[in-house]
């Protein structure tokens, strides 16, 4: 059933007090007690209790130690109803659970030899009837008890307080977690793990323990995390003032988990592949990957733990607000530029195609059937664009203090986005009613600007328009603020500097369009200048502007800002590629390979960045700037492109990519970053003495090499890539995270009959159906091998659809995430978007879990 933001009611009952006691056995008992209390906060005497739960077997309810008989409760599919309680009381529940049977990982459940909990957003209610929402904060006190051979660790959040051993070889440990918290956060591990503890002292002089629990035998993998760990502490102390509140944080390892990772109090849960790194298993981007996932969870400890959301409509508060902190301590800590491109081309691949699909939705959603479906690029990615704008427009000290003053006065509790926003305009003095906007209407801006010059008046003179495309429903779009940080250039490069004229121009260096549409005058330029609009991506936005090839070069030559040579590139490729695919080489294919040459030419400063300016738009993104899509068209064009610019740069193409070291560091990895797309770039010319570079480097002790050689090798049909894919995997067997690897390489590739070459990796003796080996050759089929996937006669898309329908039975939140694949039919060309809706149809048909339905059912609309 659809929920809805509007219909939002406090709680009709507090819980001070949870205690919990998991009995680990065959099954698992849990006995529950809850102290509750009618909410003084509303009005209604009677009430009847209403609790959530489902997936379990309810073996006692009590209240008050009086034990209830079936008729004085009903029960419901996922609600347990009691109408006659006391105004204060305790509850008894004792349910039992089969966390060996648990598919969904969600709740209790097993992973490898390890029993552990995900809950958020309602896996809770699969361990014990309760309030499941996140505005029920409650203090937690558990008691594990299980045999102490097979599961030696036993976990929960806050403080151990008691543990010992107890007859037949068991034992126990009692945890306290002393902040209030809501059910969501609860976790629970119980397994035979290798623990690595480290200390870290906070700014105020406290020690905290730091422990990461792992598989036997992964010690050595858990430095690189535990480091991030330590430098994400120091940076929100330093850049926030923020400390962490207890004595001991823990991470643990997963190896089957839905998504990334949990910040459960004190205990956070992690998907192993955001943990485990060596040189010789993690590449350069994996290892960025760790520390960028360490810091979010970390960061939540302040903005998501100590203050929550009140609801889940509210996701983003926590979500959108951690990704913009974790994205700037990157930035911080491993280069601007480069950091930012990354972090953009990530929201244009996957947010802005959500924004302009079915599943579009506001950051801050109206309603939806499974929040499971809200943890969206829209929601954390964009989420975090809307956070960044409101610190450009601010300030950075003002919005930092805007922060401090909203986690100051929702500390122990449950907030808003609206509360986050009152924050900000009781700190600055601003009304921010421009930023409820952004929250509040889906779908991605488009800003048109065109200039003109008048060289009697010498005024230079921009058009702004902001327009938004019709929602679904019809509702009619508002404008928003979209601050645009550009420069103007004059033709010797030298950037001119403009007075402020607020507001329409806040800043010598920042556009605040806030109308539909506005004209900025720039009085007394010499000459007609050359402008540069949206540096560092100052919103999410798409951008037009008639830059000519002359303008888009000397961008990509002599821009300062990184990220704006870097558009550069991607337009001067952007236009050679449709023009390949319209009508072969001209012109605009002439300017980007002249441009590529000349920055080739250049001496090298920034290798990072070099090789970001270098690499080719991806398929998906590419698909996502033509329309309608036509698979076979864009991928030979994208080929002839790749060919291209190898011919014309083989010279400094071979001398990159003959530079790959194999030791760890940050200058060398941007060394292998420059030689990977080098060689990706040379590979495609097929000259036998580059193919044989190929499969010696696929053999490198180091991933990065390796899989850079992989990945250039893995869409040429030649018996080197064969040789190199077979050794790897031969070599790798035994290392899960690693065989993902070679599994979305097999699902990537655009060579033979993909199809079929991925039906038969999921009969492969190593597949295993775990959430990441799922991503891996599922995801990346539908993601990233279009000529496959979108095969002519619908066979692609009728494998994921099999697919899906199969795995909704056991996982639907990995099923419902594939959907993704096939939300996007009305965008490709016919004949081929009705076999894509043949295969929605069909799954229409069939019994469906509400993740898998909801999106189905949005998509046939
Ligand atoms: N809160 C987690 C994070 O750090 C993610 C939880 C995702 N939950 C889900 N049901 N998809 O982003
Ligand atoms: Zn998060």
């Amino acid at each position: 059933a659809e929920v809805f933001r509007k219909d939002y009611r406090l709680p009709a009952f507090l819980v001070d007090q949870v205690d919990l006691a998991f009995d680990i056995r065959e099954r698992t008992t849990v006995q529950a007690r809850l102290q509750l209390r009618r909410n003084p906060a509303v009005a209604i005497a009677d009430e009847p209790l209403v609790l959530d739960g489902r997936g379990f077997d309810l073996l006692e309810v009590a209240v008050d130690d009086r034990r209830l008989g079936v008729g004085d409760y009903q029960r419901t599919d996922d609600r347990l109803q009691i109408a006659v309680v006391p105004d204060r009381f305790t509850l008894r529940i004792v349910t039992q659970l089969d966390p060996e049977q648990n598919t969904t990982l969600e709740g209790l459940y097993r992973s490898g030899s390890m029993l552990c909990t995900q809950c958020e957003a309602r896996g809770f209610s699969r361990i014990t009837y309760y309030p499941d929402r996140p505005d029920v904060l409650s203090r937690f006190s558990v008691r594990v008890e299980a045999d102490a051979q097979r599961f030696p660790v036993l976990l929960s959040n806050g403080n151990p307080v008691e543990s010992g051993a107890l007859p037949d070889g068991r034992h126990y440990t009692v945890w306290d977690d002393p902040f209030l918290k809501p059910c969501y956060l609860f976790a629970l591990v119980a397994g035979d793990l290798a623990c690595i503890e480290d200390h870290y002292t906070t700014a105020s002089g406290r020690d905290v323990a730091l422990r990461f629990y792992v598989d036997h035998g992964n010690e050595a993998r858990v430095p690189h995390a535990m480091a991030s760990l330590k430098r994400a502490m120091r940076w929100d102390e330093q850049v926030y003032g923020l400390e962490y509140d207890l004595d001991l944080y823990m991470v643990v390892a997963a190896r089957d988990f839905n998504m990334g990772a949990m910040e459960n109090k004190g205990l956070n849960l992690f998907n192993a592949r955001y943990v485990l790194a060596s040189p010789q298993t993690a590449t350069d981007a994996d290892y960025d990957g760790i520390e960028s996932v360490i810091a979010h969870e970390y960061f939540h400890n302040w903005t998501g733990n100590r203050v929550t959301c009140r609801d889940w409509f509210q996701l983003s508060l926590k979500e959108g607000l951690t990704v913009f902190r974790d994205q700037c301590f990157s930035q911080d800590l491993n280069g601007e530029a480069v950091h930012r491109i990354q972090s953009v081309r990530q929201l244009r691949t996957v947010q802005f195609p959500e924004d302009a699909g079915p599943m579009a939705h506001p950051v801050r959603p109206d309603s939806y059937v499974e929040i499971n479906n809200f943890y969206t690029a829209t929601v954390y990615e964009k989420g975090a664009e809307i956070v960044r704008m409101i610190q450009t427009l601010l300030g950075r000290d003002t919005f930092i203090a805007g922060v401090q003053r909203y986690l100051r006065e929702h500390d122990g509790s449950a907030a808003t986005i609206e509360d986050f926003l009152a924050a900000h305009e009781a700190e600055s003095g601003r009304n921010l009613d421009g930023f409820r906007r952004w929250y509040s209407q889906p779908g991605t801006p488009l800003v048109t600007i065109t200039d003109e010059y008048d060289a009697r008046s010498r005024v230079y003179r921009l058009r702004l328009k902001q327009s938004h495309a019709p929602s679904p429903n019809g509702a009619p779009k508002q404008m928003v603020p979209i601050p645009i940080r550009f420069a103007l250039r004059d033709h010797d490069g030298r950037r001119i500097s403009v007075s402020p004229q607020p507001p329409l121009l806040p800043a010598p260096d920042l556009i605040l369009l806030e109308d539909e549409e506005a004209v900025l005058n720039v009085p007394d330029i010499g000459s007609s200048p050359n402008p540069s609009f949206l540096l560092g991506f100052s919103a999410p936005v798409r951008l037009q502007f008639a830059y000519t090839s002359d303008q888009l070069v000397s961008l990509l030559l002599d821009e300062e800002d990184g990220f704006a040579r870097w558009e550069a590139a991607q337009r001067l490729m952007l236009n050679a590629f449709f023009e390949l695919q319209a009508s072969g080489p001209g012109d605009d294919t002439r300017a980007l390979l002249d441009a590529l040459q000349r920055l080739a030419a250049r001496p090298v400063e920034d290798r990072a960045l070099l090789a970001e300016l270098l690499r080719m738009p991806s398929e998906s993104y590419l698909a996502s700037q033509v329309q309608p899509l036509d698979a076979a068209r864009l991928t030979s064009a994208r080929d002839a492109l790749r060919l291209r610019i190898a011919q014309a740069l083989t010279g400094p193409l071979s001398v990159w990519s003959a530079a790959a070291p194999e030791e760890p560091g940050a200058s060398n990895a941007a060394r292998r970053a420059l030689a990977n797309v080098s060689l990706w770039y040379l590979m495609s010319t097929r000259v036998n003495r580059v193919l044989d570079i190929g499969l010696k480097q696929a053999a490198s002790p180091n991933m990065t090499v390796a899989f850079g050689a992989l990945t250039a090798l893995n869409d040429i049909d030649c018996p080197q890539r064969e040789a190199a894919m077979d050794a790897f995997l031969q070599r790798f067997r035994h290392e899960p995270l690693v065989l993902d690897k070679w599994f979305a390489l097999q699902a990537g590739s655009a060579i033979g009959q993909g199809v079929e070459r991925v039906r038969s990796l999921l009969q492969h003796p190593d597949f295993t159906p775990n959430p990441n080996r799922l991503r891996a050759v599922l995801g990346t089929f539908w993601r990233e091998n279009l000529r496959a996937y979108h095969r002519a006669d619908g066979a692609g898309y009728r494998l994921l659809g099999d697919q899906i329908a199969h795995l909704d039975r056991s996982n639907p939140q990995i099923a419902a995430r594939l959907c993704d694949g096939l939300l996007g039919w009305k965008d490709i060309v016919p004949p081929q978007n009705q076999l894509l809706r043949a295969v929605l149809v069909d799954l229409s048909q069939q019994p469906l879990s509400a993740d898998v339905g909801e999106k189905i059912g949005k998509a046939l609309l």
